[in-house]
């Protein structure tokens, strides 16, 4: 079986997508599959001999990916490959044509908000993960929260302001809050702000990304994460930064957070928790798997963050310890996914 792992492209978390991909394309090797690991956005310029361009583990060294400390410099990216403003790359439709299914190791932007699963589904591209409906609804973290609460799930209290447009915000600001770009990932441009002094700055941070953001409550309290496998929640992982908040850093340089797998919570929290990942998951019409964030106050109540529909894959992520945790290893969780 051929397999085209599609990583890279020009989100924000391009860096962190290489890296997942790049593990992803080893273990289904590991597995026995044939891989193209392909950038979304660079593509291959030289496809005269398709069948070369997909190898094996026995004649090929792994691929290798770590993601810097620094984001991506996207501007420089562009300018380099001298690819304007189209978004895919040379043959990139082609060999996801020959391939016999696509992973999507994209996260972030048009890999994760629907687009790329819509335009697979009309050229008869078989990919993984979810749909472009579900897609789009989670990676929206405004819409996400309208569906949640419409069907109880608690998530924090919220506004989602268009940045481009006159609004008082300091006016209608819940302090301390969150400020986020509506639709990235990875806690790019995500900011604390606990004064009106830090919301310029804040508000600055997260426009680089996006003019449009979420500014959310501040729900002080534990971190957890659920992964959801084929309709079934795994252990929940609970995320303890050795400093601040679990932001880009902390998330992907190794160390930098302690991650307790199954976490250690009273069964009752727990069950009811899984409970309201996998509501998320059906009622954001997501696919075999997603990763739902959580934030658990002293008093036992929790609140829903968002689900995401690509979780990394990287060697610091979640999903792939609670994977661990019940027995599933790395390269079989992808062939789980591969073939979900
Ligand atoms: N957006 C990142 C990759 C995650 O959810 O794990
Ligand atoms: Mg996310």
């Amino acid at each position: 079986m051929k397999v085209v792992v599609l990583a890279g492209g020009l989100s924000p978390e391009r860096e962190v997508s290489l890296s997942s991909g790049s593990k992803i394309a080893n273990a289904l090797m590991e597995k026995g599959y044939e891989v193209l690991l392909l950038d979304l956005y660079l593509g291959i310029k030289d496809v005269t001999n398709i069948d070369s361009l997909f190898r094996k583990m026995e004649d090929q060294n792994p691929y290798q990916y770590q993601v810097p400390k620094e984001e991506p410099n996207l501007t420089k990216l562009k300018e380099d490959s001298g690819n304007g403003g189209i978004l895919i790359g040379e043959n990139v439709l082609l060999l996801c044509q020959y391939a016999d299914k696509v992973f999507l190791a994209l996260h972030g932007s048009i890999g994760e908000n629907g687009q790329l699963q819509a335009m697979f589904d009309i050229y008869g591209i078989s990919y993984t993960g979810s749909g472009y409906i579900g897609s789009l609804l989670a990676m929206d973290k405004g819409l996400s929260k309208v569906i949640m609460q419409k069907h109880g799930i608690e998530t924090p209290d919220y506004i989602v302001a268009d940045l481009t447009e006159e609004q008082e915000l300091e006016k209608t600001l819940m302090l301390p809050c969150v400020i986020k770009p509506l639709s990235c990932g990875s806690s790019v441009g995500v900011s604390i702000v606990r004064s009106q002094e830090e919301l310029g700055k804040a508000l600055d941070y997260a426009k680089k990304y996006e003019n449009k953001v979420l500014i959310e409550e501040l729900i002080v309290g534990r971190e957890f994460s659920v992964g959801i496998l084929n309709h079934h929640a795994l252990p929940l992982i609970e995320i303890i930064p050795k400093t601040g908040f679990y932001d880009y850093t902390n998330k992907y340089q190794a160390g930098m957070a302690t991650e307790v797998c199954p976490a250690q919570l009273e069964d009752e929290i727990s069950i009811k928790m899984q409970e309201a990942a996998l509501k998320v998951h059906e009622v954001l019409q997501l696919g075999f798997y997603s990763r739902v964030d959580f934030l658990l106050k002293e008093d036992g109540s929790f609140y829903c963050l968002e689900a995401n529909t690509l979780p990394g894959m990287t060697p610091t992520s979640l999903l792939p310890q609670e994977a661990a945790a019940i027995g599933i290893s790395y390269s079989k969780l992808c062939e789980l996914i591969l073939l979900g």
